[in-house]
């Protein structure tokens, strides 16, 4: 029988590392964590409560009010993000001041601390797989199988453009793109576990690959590393 092993997928905004990370855990029955939306519901919360980032007592006594869990809609198996035992999947995503704020609140220390101590424990039996941002790096540095995913960023802004159209928002190709970018270098750039490519990650640029081509790839990877894991 195969080992259960850690899948850790990092990478740049709209590279669609959610959808390959759904698809490869329904495929061999692992658990799914989808770690921006926990970043996400955390600045739900301080836009709604009227928190300012920059005040860290007020961040921190923030954070003891905010739990955060994922339950699976029956109807159609997929993952809802509750926070307060509220459903905030859909705002979270579609809301223009989440995804404005979301790279600032994820900067600070003390909501990483928060948020990487839960997900630490969701892989503590492993049978995961987690996308995010550090993952590879700081989460699962031991994980089995490290993915970072990269896409030209036109087709990163042509792709949630389209993802936000059929959610019914009205935005621009350019607003878009300058909305990624700003999360590109905010990410990338910030102190506290920026995003970075794992040393030991193996690199997936998927501009020109379909979906299917990239996950029978992954999964060819997945078995590999299934087969090895101590
Ligand atoms: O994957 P996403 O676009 O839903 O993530 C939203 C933001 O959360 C993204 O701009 C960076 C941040 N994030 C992070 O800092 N670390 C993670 N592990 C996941 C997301």
């Amino acid at each position: 029988m195969s080992k259960k092993i850690i899948i850790a997928i990092d990478g740049f905004s709209s590279c669609g590392k959610s959808t390959i990370a759904k698809d490869i855990a329904r495929k061999i029955g692992y658990r799914y964590v989808d770690t921006g939306a926990m970043y996400r519901a955390v600045t739900l919360f301080f836009l709604n409560n009227q928190i300012e980032f920059h005040h860290l007592d007020l961040v921190n006594e923030a954070l003891k009010n905010i739990t955060i869990n994922f339950r699976i809609d029956e109807i159609t198996q997929s993952q809802i993000t509750m926070m307060n035992g509220e459903d905030v999947e859909d705002i979270i995503r579609v809301n223009p001041r989440v995804a404005g704020a979301v790279s600032d609140v994820s900067a600070l220390s003390e909501v990483r601390r928060f948020l990487v101590k839960q997900q630490q424990a969701m892989g503590f039996e492993k049978g995961i797989v987690m996308d995010g941002r550090d993952i590879g790096t700081v989460v699962f540095p031991e994980a089995e199988l490290k993915l970072f995913i990269t896409a030209e960023p036109n087709i990163r802004a042509q792709r949630r453009l389209d993802e936000l159209k059929v959610k019914g928002q009205n935005t621009t190709f350019d607003e878009v793109l300058a909305n990624l970018a700003k999360r590109d270098y905010i990410d990338s750039n910030r102190e506290d576990s920026p995003l970075r490519k794992a040393d030991d990650a193996i690199e997936i640029d998927n501009s020109f690959i379909d979906k299917e081509e990239q996950l029978d790839l992954i999964i060819k990877l997945v078995n590999e590393r299934m087969g090895t894991a101590i």
